[in-house]
C-alpha cells in the first residue's frame, strides 16, 4: 500500500514544490514550527516519518539535525535535490517497518499529512516511540478526522438559517477510501486514505507508550468572494481543516 504513492510522486512533488502547497505555507509549517519550539543551543534531532519530498526540512533552522524517511523513492530523490541544509539526510523506507537508523535517539518525530495514508498507524507510533528519547515529542498533523472524511463529508447550505454547515455521512467506522490524483482522467494514479475516528488515534498513541500533551485544530485562513462570502467565511472558521496532536514519550 505504501508504494501507491510512487505512482503519484510526480504529481505530489509538483503540488508541493520547493515552498509547500497553500496549507503547508499558511497553516501547517508555521504551526508546526511553533509547536517544535526549537531554540539554538538546545539539542534538536528531528525524525520526519513519511516526509514526502522533504518540505519540513526546508523550513527548519540550520542547527536542526534532520532525518526524513518515506516509502516513495521518487519523493526521496526529489527531497535530495531540494536539500539545502547539510545536517539533513533522507532514506527510502516503509515507516511501519524496522527503520535501521542506529542507536542515536531523536528529540522529536513528526508525521505530517501522512498518518491517514498508512493502514496501520500503531506501527508508525511504535517506531516513533522506539527512536525518540525520553521526554521526546511526536507531532502528528492530519486532515481533521471529525470533519474531513473523503466522500463522507461535504458542505451544505441551510437557506432558512442562511448558513453553510458541514454534513457528515459516516464517522465512527474505519474506512479505506481510494483517492484519484486526477479524477476523470485516464491513467490517473490512486492513493488510499484510511479514515479512523479520533478516539482510535488516542488509543494507538497510548498503546505505543505516549501521553497526549496537546490537541490543536487549525482552520483555513482563505477568504471567499461574492454573495456567499460571509456565510462561507463564517463556516470556514467553525470547522477546522487540520487536527494536530502532540504526544510525549514518558
Ligand atoms: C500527503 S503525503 C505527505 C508528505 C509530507 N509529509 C508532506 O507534508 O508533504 C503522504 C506521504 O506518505 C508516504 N507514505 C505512505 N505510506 C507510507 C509508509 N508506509 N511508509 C513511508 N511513507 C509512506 C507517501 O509516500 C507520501 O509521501
Amino acid at each position: 500500500m505504501s508504494s501507491s504513492w510512487e505512482n503519484a510522486a510526480d504529481w505530489y512533488d509538483k503540488a508541493v514544490g520547493q515552498k509547500g502547497h497553500y496549507y503547508h505555507e499558511h497553516l501547517i509549517l508555521p504551526n508546526v514550527l511553533k509547536e517544535l519550539g526549537l531554540k539554538k543551543g538546545e539539542p534538536a534531532r528531528l525524525l520526519d516519518l513519511a516526509c514526502g519530498q522533504g518540505i519540513l526540512s526546508r523550513n527548519l533552522p540550520a542547527f536542526v539535525e534532520y532525518v526524513g524517511v518515506d516509502a516513495a523513492g521518487s519523493l526521496i530523490q526529489a527531497a535530495k535535490k531540494y536539500r539545502t541544509a547539510c545536517k539533513t539526510s533522507f532514506f527510502t523506507k516503509d515507516v511501519t517497518e524496522e527503520l535501521g537508523l542506529g542507536e542515536k535517539l531523536f528529540t522529536v518525530a513528526t508525521v505530517i499529512l501522512a498518518i491517514q495514508n498508512i493502514e496501520t498507524p500503531l506501527k508508525v507510533f511504535l517506531n516513533a516511540y522506539k527512536y525518540l528519547e525520553k521526554g521526546g515529542k511526536l507531532i502528528l498533523v492530519l486532515n481533521h478526522p471529525c470533519f474531513r472524511i473523503p466522500r463522507q463529508s461535504s458542505w451544505q447550505v441551510d437557506t432558512a438559517k442562511k448558513l453553510q454547515y458541514r454534513r457528515i455521512d459516516r464517522y465512527y467506522s474505519p474506512l479505506k477510501i481510494p483517492i484519484q490524483t486526477h479524477p476523470g482522467r485516464e491513467g490517473s494514479s490512486t492513493t488510499y486514505s484510511f479514515h479512523h475516528p479520533l478516539s482510535a488515534y488516542t488509543k494507538w498513541l497510548k498503546e505505543a507508550g505516549f501521553q497526549i500533551d496537546l490537541i490543536d485544530e487549525w482552520c483555513s485562513d482563505k477568504k471567499s468572494e461574492g454573495k456567499m462570502a460571509k456565510m462561507e467565511d463564517r463556516s470556514r472558521t467553525e470547522f477546522p481543516l487540520f487536527l494536530a496532536i502532540t504526544a510525549v514519550k514518558h
